[in-house]
């Protein structure tokens, strides 16, 4: 039987990224120039349960490219892990007639999209929207330059207190269980050490980022230590440091959620404006359960299981980069 879409359903879920709105609006234009309807879904998979629905224009999406955040809203919901959540949420896309769904996220969206996927039989097609840049097989995923972009002008800021007070700062950077935003905000902000859980023994980083201070002859030093790197993150660092070293004086700071807003960069509009349009045309083509993602510069189509099991990894080089330069 031939299959073609008429009616896209959008939604954002899980931790927002700057330029969520930016693959919003691509996907909305490109799914109207191709003929195709697009209903908005508010509040992630939460929406598609409570049946928050409603048709997007190509007027709704005018005056969003720049903004942070997502007009769509989004959530984490408990109710889509369980089959009757599940359930409620197709009866609802059925009752909105849509037969295709665009989900924009991370690895917790793509996980409940492809169970979705494979219950209903429904053709479902991601974009990797988060600040972690923790999806396998995508060079980058959507907000993640705004959100090392955020980090480095709050670290440069720190470093003008750190040198003045002659301070050690510990600075505490999101990823979830990944240390790419800690890894390359530190190369980008000259960080003296970072601190993240994809190097073995996180207490020996812990201790050369000790050693490295004390070698120096700098008076000041940032280090960066990833949330997840150890129970406890930047603060139980920041005990080990002024056990080791009372004379240190250290402070911690952390980003939190800062590091999700913003305008975002040219960089990520231009990339969630691309991966929006060929989220429409993978549909278009009769692709299903996978994610679009960027290699080289190309377009590439990842399928969700590989997307969300398999381990990105921190490039050496950049490892290596840190400690060479932060002698
Ligand atoms: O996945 C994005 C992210 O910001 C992670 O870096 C962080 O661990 C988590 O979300 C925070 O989640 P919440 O907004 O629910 O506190």
């Amino acid at each position: 039987m031939e299959y073609k879409v008429q009616c896209i359903g959008v939604l954002t879920s899980g931790g927002d990224s700057p330029a969520m709105n930016a693959a919003i609006r691509a996907v909305t234009r490109a799914a109207i120039y191709n003929g195709i309807k697009v209903m908005g879904i508010y509040r992630g998979y939460q929406g598609l349960i409570d049946g928050d629905i409603r048709e997007l224009t190509s007027h709704d999406v005018s005056g969003i490219i720049q903004r942070g955040g997502t007009i769509l809203k989004s959530a984490r919901c408990a109710e889509f892990r369980n089959p009757e959540g599940r359930k409620k949420a197709y009866d609802n896309m059925q009752k909105a007639g849509i037969d295709a769904l665009i989900v924009i996220g991370g690895d917790g969206t793509f996980t409940g999209a492809r169970q979705f996927a494979q219950e209903f039989n429904v053709p479902i097609v991601g974009l990797p929207g988060t600040i972690d840049n923790d999806l396998w097989g995508t060079d980058a995923t959507i907000g993640y330059d705004t959100s090392l972009n955020t980090i480095m002008d709050c670290i440069d800021k720190l470093r003008d207190t750190a040198t003045s007070h002659e301070r050690v700062f510990l600075v505490e950077v999101m990823g979830r269980d990944a240390g790419f935003l800690t890894l390359n905000a530190a190369i980008a902000a000259g960080s003296e050490a970072a601190i993240i859980p994809e190097r073995a023994s996180v207490l020996e980083q812990i201790e050369e980022a000790i050693g490295q201070g004390r070698r120096k002859s700098k008076n000041s030093s940032i280090v960066l230590v990833q949330e997840h790197a150890i129970e406890g993150g930047a603060q139980a660092v920041a005990k080990i440091f002024e056990e080791a070293h009372p004379e240190y004086n250290t402070r911690v700071t952390i980003l939190g959620h800062l590091q999700r807003g913003g305008s975002p960069t040219a960089q990520d509009r231009i990339l969630a404006s691309r991966l929006g349009i060929a989220a429409v045309t993978a549909l278009l083509e009769e692709q299903r359960s996978i994610m679009v993602g960027i290699k080289n510069d190309d377009i590439v189509y990842v399928p969700f299981s590989k997307a969300i099991k398999q381990q990105k990894d921190i490039k050496d080089d950049k490892w290596t980069a840190m400690h060479i330069l932060s002698i």
